[in-house]
């Protein structure tokens, strides 16, 4: 017993000693090394995995969220706008899941307070999956295997949506991706990043680059206009005066993660920048007025794919399959 005790006070020494030191070795910095999510439910995530991938959860029985939010690409689907159901074009870019969890709020104008109030909204939403609330549980109810698991994971008698959207987000805690080659260089490994790196950090702190883009996701916890110092030229939605009705806050939108940027082409709301190259210039100009030199750029680009840290893995889900019960899909009507 003393003995275990004994083990027990050096273990929680040692480890309060590495946090100690990693605490030391980043503070001071803007940004802050990712940690790994706090507390989580190993059963929900097992099935708010599940329902992420899910193609039942859409009208058309071939669209989950991963559609969009492809884990295989950086959580996003790489295309200015998401196609929606029947190949609607999709009014704004879908930003990644990795990391979501890290925002102040959910969607370019945080119209959403949290990942479960945000994971309800794509399911009912007639221009990406067009389901209902309702049918999707009619389906899930339909298949033994999930009546089975939501039991053991909520211990109630009935599905409903809220166990849903609390499971996703539960999945969702789970996407964040430590141990970038930058956090490595935060926490003290002072070769994890080549000059050239160091030096785009230097640039992205010396011209501001950090007064909207810091903390632990480098982004995502603020609201901010796009175009402060010259008006952006794209496709330009109200952004945050959407929400609270203020003309203060037209063009203002949640200021994007950067952490994984390298992945998550095409950047802006409209996803009209294709290359980081031509983000970094755009935001130079319009947010700071300044214009980098090509060798600049490429400084603070070679910084910013950095940030990539390790990808969620996990093996991917097999899906109960559908009983005779089970609403088909109505992919062409
Ligand atoms: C048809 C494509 C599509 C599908 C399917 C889809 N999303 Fe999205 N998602 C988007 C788009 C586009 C946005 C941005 C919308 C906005 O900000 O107005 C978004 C925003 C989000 C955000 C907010 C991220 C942030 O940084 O603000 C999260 C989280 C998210 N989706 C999770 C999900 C989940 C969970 C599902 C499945 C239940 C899902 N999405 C299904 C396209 C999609
Ligand atoms: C005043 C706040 C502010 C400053 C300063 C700022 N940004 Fe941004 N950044 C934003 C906002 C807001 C967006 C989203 C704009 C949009 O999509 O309309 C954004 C978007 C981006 C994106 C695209 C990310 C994506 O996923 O679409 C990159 C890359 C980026 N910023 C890099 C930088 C760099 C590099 C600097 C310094 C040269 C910088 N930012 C300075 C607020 C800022």
């Amino acid at each position: 017993m003393m003995k275990r005790t004994v083990l027990a006070t050096a273990v929680a020494l040692v480890s309060g000693f590495a946090i100690h030191t990693a605490a030391v070795a980043a503070a001071g910095e803007p940004i802050q090394p990712i940690k790994p999510p706090a507390s989580i439910n190993i059963g929900m995530v097992e099935l708010g995995k599940k329902l992420y991938f899910d193609p039942r959860l859409s009208k058309s029985g071939i669209m989950s969220c991963n559609t969009c939010h492809n884990l295989s690409m950086g959580g996003t689907d790489n295309i200015p706008t998401s196609v929606g159901d029947k190949w609607q074009q999709g009014p704004i870019n879908a930003p990644t899941v990795l990391n979501s969890s890290l925002n102040l709020a959910q969607f370019w104008d945080g119209r959403a307070a949290d990942l479960k109030a945000q994971a309800g909204g794509p399911i009912a939403n007639p221009g990406e999956m067009a389901f209902t609330h309702t049918l999707a549980i009619n389906v899930l109810e339909s298949i033994p295997a999930y009546v089975r698991e939501f039991k053991m994971v909520f211990g109630k008698d009935k599905i409903d949506i809220d166990q849903v959207t609390t499971a996703i987000a539960e999945f969702e805690k789970t996407l964040v991706t430590p141990n970038s080659r930058f956090d490595q260089w935060l926490l003290g490994k002072k070769d994890a990043l080549t000059k050239q790196e160091q030096e785009g950090y230097a640039l992205f702190k010396d011209s501001g680059c950090v007064a909207c883009h810091n903390g632990e996701a480098v982004g995502g916890n603020s609201f901010q206009k796009m175009g402060i110092v010259e008006p952006y030229k794209g496709n330009m939605p109200d952004g945050r005066a959407a929400v609270t009705g203020k003309d203060e806050d037209r063009f203002n939108f949640k200021v994007p993660t950067l952490r994984n940027v390298e992945l998550t082409y095409p950047y802006f709301h409209d996803g009209a920048a294709n290359t980081l190259t031509e983000a970094v210039d755009v935001m130079g100009r319009l947010q700071l007025g300044r214009k980098f030199t090509k060798e600049e750029n490429a400084k603070i680009v070679a910084f910013l794919k950095t940030l990539t840290g390790d990808q969620p893995t996990f093996t991917l889900p097999i899906l109960p399959p559908s009983s005779d019960a089970t609403p088909r899909p109505t992919p062409f009507k």
